[in-house]
């Protein structure tokens, strides 16, 4: 089996979602739940922009022990000076460099040719490179870069001793085909493309995130960017838990392995959201508080005859304990006898008949049926006999 190496950067693109402040204390907390979970690399921040997160991304490569960390700078010497102080004490250090590549950012960003792009590209790869074993270089808004221009540079950064070469979809605006058929590409083009890593790095503008991901690596990419919940700049970035589960329940059909932890999920998607305060959808893949829940009595029945009917991934598999039937106005009898066996109670048939008459006039009513309510409905039947 390939392995494909997740390199999360919930603490860094995920920290840049508008609304999201996390203090040192926090960052570690993830971080460690991160290093449970079992990501290849952890991006702790970025240790220029601010004393906090020099402060953060030091105190978790001091600490974090099995995933690599890293942290972003500018093609910058300033930048890599300071990220070399942050990251010097970890185990192996990492850093991330990145330089915008598209016509547009190049102009209007940068305002410097394609030509000087190159040569400060190679310059801070050059600079990292005494201080850093690995270097990872971006182009920043690779996907609307020119072909030829990417090959291009992306040759010279190898040559300048980069160890990993990123190809970032900043603004979402891939899809699957062409994402993929631009890592085709690279993968043929590119002087020795075999000597390095080849990561993706996708943002959900258009939804597409996960997808294009998944295509990337069918098409050779090595690594992975993503975070936790998907949290990110503007849409977010790639979810995590949807490429790790993914390539685990159809591991048949990629032949690929993340080395994530699965039970660690729920519990790390659970910790990142309270800490930034980011609320998950209820319907969110893997995640979502309804991601197990079967409501309509169809589903039930076969869910209670066989579980695969309606269930591709088991909640366990994430570190959720089992969840119960949803009960609302679409569940069916067989659901809700089983709820009453489960919570204890023996009710004859007419009984059950009773209250679930009940249930289904209160279902009309009320948008969730609480355990509170079923108790009310299966004591209320016993009583009155
Ligand atoms: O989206 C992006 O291009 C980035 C880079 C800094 C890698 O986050
Ligand atoms: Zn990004």
């Amino acid at each position: 089996m390939r392995k494909i190496d997740l390199f999360d950067t919930t603490l860094r693109d995920g920290e840049q979602s508008a609304g999201i402040n996390l203090n040192t204390v926090e960052k570690l907390e993830i971080a460690r739940q991160l290093e449970k979970l079992g990501v290849a690399v952890i991006e702790a921040g970025f240790p220029a922009s601010s004393p906090g997160d020099f402060e953060a991304v030091q105190r978790i490569a001091n600490t974090v022990k099995n995933s690599t960390v890293t942290g972003l700078a500018r093609a910058m010497k300033n930048d890599i000076d300071i990220s070399w102080e942050a990251l010097r004490g970890g185990e192996q250090p990492h850093i991330h460099v990145f330089l915008a590549t598209s016509p547009i950012h190049m102009e209007y960003k940068l305002k410097k040719s394609p030509d000087e792009v190159v040569d400060i590209a190679v310059d801070a790869v050059k600079y990292a490179k005494q201080y850093f074993p690995l270097v990872q270089w971006s182009a920043e808004d690779a996907f609307r870069s020119d072909k030829e221009y990417l090959v291009r540079i992306i040759n010279k950064v190898i040559e300048a001793g980069a160890t990993t070469i990123n190809v970032p979809d900043t603004v979402g605006y891939a899809t699957p085909a062409e994402y993929g058929a631009l890592f085709k590409y690279l993968k043929e083009n590119v002087r020795g493309v075999e000597k390095v890593k080849l990561s993706a790095h996708c943002h959900d503008d258009l939804g597409m995130a996960v997808a294009n991901s998944i295509a990337a690596v069918e098409n050779g990419a090595d690594q992975v960017e993503c975070t936790i919940n998907g949290i990110g700049e503007r849409a977010g970035n790639a979810a995590l838990e949807e490429i790790a589960v993914a390539m685990h329940i159809r591991k048949d059909f990629y032949n690929m392995e993340t080395g994530i932890n699965l039970k660690e999920i729920k519990k790390a998607s659970q910790l990142v959201s309270r800490l930034t305060g980011v609320v998950i959808q209820p319907n969110k893949a893997v995640v979502g508080k309804n991601a197990f829940a079967h409501e309509s009595g169809i589903h039930q029945d076969g869910m209670l005859k066989n579980r695969e009917t309606y269930e591709i991934i088991t909640p366990e598999l994430i570190g959720e304990t089992d969840i119960p039937l949803a009960l609302g106005k679409h569940s069916g009898r067989a659901a809700f006898k089983d709820r009453a066996m489960t919570m204890g109670f023996e009710l004859t048939d007419q009984q059950l008949n009773e209250a679930f008459d009940d249930f289904k006039k209160l279902a009309d009513r009320k948008k969730e049926i609480t355990e509170d309510d079923l108790f009310v409905l299966f004591t209320g039947q016993q009583l009155a006999d």
